[in-house]
């Protein structure tokens, strides 16, 4: 038996489950367990320092598998971005068949990922960009709930009333995303109107992620109430670990405080140091309320057969024995 979706369908892959970009986590490894998984994993273009690390990354991942992967291209409004137009480029030349945008418009680059047949997985955290991405002709959508790690958006919508609102007005595959890490919430997506789930936290806390083993015991340890939501008096909110840097930055903007004031609190340097050295209290990193869901490191493997397994017996089990048949219907 497999869960057969308008998701699975259209981005050629076996199982509803999407592993989104991970700034420092999305790398060849993960990715690769992820893809081999049969679940759709996705490279993050701006952890590789230069367009053409990128280019070495995605082969380095095409050593590791053969099955089908894609790149996320993160567009965030920066002071300096980086070389966009060149890790587009290094995506094309690569022959990489999907991508997840993220961040804003994803227009401009629309036209040159569709002349090189390329398929758009846009992610986006509220039902009016949904629609509008739509509109702009991306092939898929990941509606990303208050629940999630990263950035949740300025509405703070649930996935509870998100999905099921963005299903009404979307017709293309949809996935879920914020807070999913098993395969009740699988399940959930499918029935709120989603053709699949999408999962940064959980994949995050695998055996193949690269990140220190110190955060992902952190991550076990920790539960739904474990994180804070830094920047939400500058309108750019960020869902990050609760720690006395993330609290400490909370502060500083409630009292006031401007981005300046902040700054060398949130650096990425720091961030960094999280998942390299271990020390869960050296900057701030994201991950999200799903926290209280996660209580093992499975391998990513491990991961998804579980979720598929179970999603499955559920349909077929206790939901299924929840259906009564009326008596007239049992009348021949
Ligand atoms: C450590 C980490 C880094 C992330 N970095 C990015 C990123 O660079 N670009 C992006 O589009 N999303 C990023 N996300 C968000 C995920 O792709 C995904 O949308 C989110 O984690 C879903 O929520 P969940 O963590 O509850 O599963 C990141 C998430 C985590 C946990």
């Amino acid at each position: 038996m497999s869960l057969r979706t308008k998701f699975t369908e259209t981005f050629g892959v076996e199982h509803p489950i999407a592993q989104g970009g991970m700034q420092w986590v999305g790398r060849a490894e993960l990715v690769a367990a992820v893809a081999n998984s049969g679940a759709l994993g996705f490279l993050t273009a701006l952890t590789q320092p230069t367009p053409a690390d990128l280019a070495n990354e995605i082969a380095k991942t095409r050593d590791l598998t053969d099955k089908p992967f894609g790149v996320n291209l993160t567009i965030l409004p920066t002071i300096n971005p980086p070389p966009y137009d060149e890790y587009r480029q290094v995506i094309v030349d690569a022959g990489i068949k999907i991508v997840e945008t993220a961040g804003s418009n994803p227009a401009p680059h629309l036209p040159m990922f569709h002349d090189n047949g390329i398929k758009v997985l846009h992610k986006c955290t509220s039902v009016r960009h949904a629609v509008k991405a739509q509109s702009l002709g991306v092939d898929g959508i990941s509606i990303d709930g208050f629940e999630c790690a990263g950035h949740p958006g300025e509405d703070d919508i649930p996935g509870l009333v998100l999905i099921p609102a963005a299903a009404a007005q979307i017709e293309i595959p949809m996935i879920a995303s914020g807070g999913f890490a098993d395969a009740r919430g699988l399940v959930a997506a499918l029935a709120l109107g989603a053709d699949g789930i999408n999962m940064g936290s959980r994949f995050m806390c695998t055996v193949e992620s690269c990140i220190h083993q110190n955060v992902k015991e952190a991550i076990v340890a920790g539960d739904e109430r474990g994180t804070e939501l830094i920047f939400r008096p500058l309108r750019n909110t960020a869902r990050v670990a609760s720690n006395t840097v993330s609290r400490e930055v909370v502060e500083i903007l409630n009292k006031g405080g401007q981005f300046p004031d902040v700054q060398e609190l949130v650096a990425g340097v720091r961030g960094r140091k999280v998942f390299d050295d271990g020390d869960v209290e050296a900057g701030i990193w994201s991950v999200g309320t799903a926290m209280g869901l996660i209580n093992d490191i499975p391998t990513v493997g491990e991961l998804v057969s579980r979720i598929v397994t179970e999603a499955e017996e559920l349909i077929s089990g206790r939901l299924a024995d929840m259906l009564e048949v009326d008596d007239e219907e049992n009348v021949a």
